[in-house]
């Protein structure tokens, strides 16, 4: 409770409880992933939580661990967290394997289980319920939502960041906040140098940026440029719009190849 209180008074809209992490310092902190075990302890915290807060507390689980039945783990993990006032759940659809797998496994190799979060939607047709883990594609995104209110995407939205450009036209009717990727650039400066002002290294801003224009011409020039270049000490926005104008290059290289070419030619080869 004392938590969510700072994360109210930050600013936050909403405060989330994990039950979803397995870590081993996680669980060492009997949060995480093995509360999943203790949906009453998880249901006390919910309650001290909205006590606290007026933002809706939330929580985001696994549909079980370890040798767990998943059917009777995530239902009544469920059920305590909307008992005690949990205004929606974020449920990564496989269970977390406490003992003998790294976190990044954890995400991986239990088998997800998409029909388990549909049948719990079915059965808490009141609670908002999104569903999380594997979702890359639109599409997929689009089949998910015909079962349960909302889609979680966590490594697509890393490693591909485009994939957002396409959420609001196809998830939601409406037009895009910015209409491509340069445009996203721009939109994203004022902050990167808001945070230069405060002494922030670029690099710690454009890591995050490294996948963004995945499958472009040029791509790999700007990952390159941003791995080399905005590490060095006084790095700036500069570096950044040099790096995406390999990309800006590369693109007007290949549409000057494409028009040279004769009309029955292959296509000119992506950099
Ligand atoms: C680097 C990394 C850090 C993560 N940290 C958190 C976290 O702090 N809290 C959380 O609930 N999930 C965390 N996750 C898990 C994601 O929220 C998500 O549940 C998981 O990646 C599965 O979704 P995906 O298949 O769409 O990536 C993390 C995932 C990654 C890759």
């Amino acid at each position: 409770a004392k938590s969510a209180a700072l994360v109210e008074n930050i600013g936050y809209a909403e405060v989330n409880l994990n039950v979803g992490c397995p870590s081993d310092r996680v669980q060492d902190g009997a949060f995480g992933a093995c509360l999943m075990r203790e949906p009453a302890r998880v249901g006390d915290c919910i309650k001290a939580m909205k006590g606290a807060v007026a933002i809706p507390v939330t929580v985001k689980c696994r549909i079980g661990v370890d040798d767990q039945d998943p059917e009777k783990a995530l239902f009544a993990l469920a059920e305590a967290c909307v008992e005690s006032g949990a205004d929606a759940l974020f449920v990564h659809a496989r269970k977390a394997w406490l003992k003998g797998l790294s976190p990044k496994e954890n995400r991986d190799v239990p088998p997800l289980d998409y029909a388990l979060v549909h049948r719990l939607k079915r059965a808490l047709p009141d609670v908002p319920i999104a569903i999380n883990g594997g979702l890359t594609r639109i599409a997929e995104m689009q089949v998910q939502l015909q079962f349960v209110d909302g889609v979680m995407i966590g490594r697509a939205a890393y490693h591909d960041p485009a994939l957002l450009l396409d959420v609001d036209p196809r998830l939601f009717g409406q037009s895009a906040p910015v209409a491509n990727l340069f445009d996203a650039v721009d939109a994203f400066l004022p902050y990167v140098e808001r945070e230069l002002a405060k002494g922030e290294r670029l690099s710690a801003m454009t890591r995050h940026l490294l996948g963004l224009f995945a499958g472009m011409p040029g791509a790999r020039a700007f990952r390159r440029r941003l791995a080399l270049e905005a590490v060095k000490p006084g790095a700036g926005v500069e570096t950044l719009l040099g790096a995406v104008n390999e990309v800006r290059t590369a693109i007007a290289r290949l549409a000057e190849a494409e028009a040279e070419k004769p009309a029955n030619a292959e296509p000119a080869e992506i950099a």
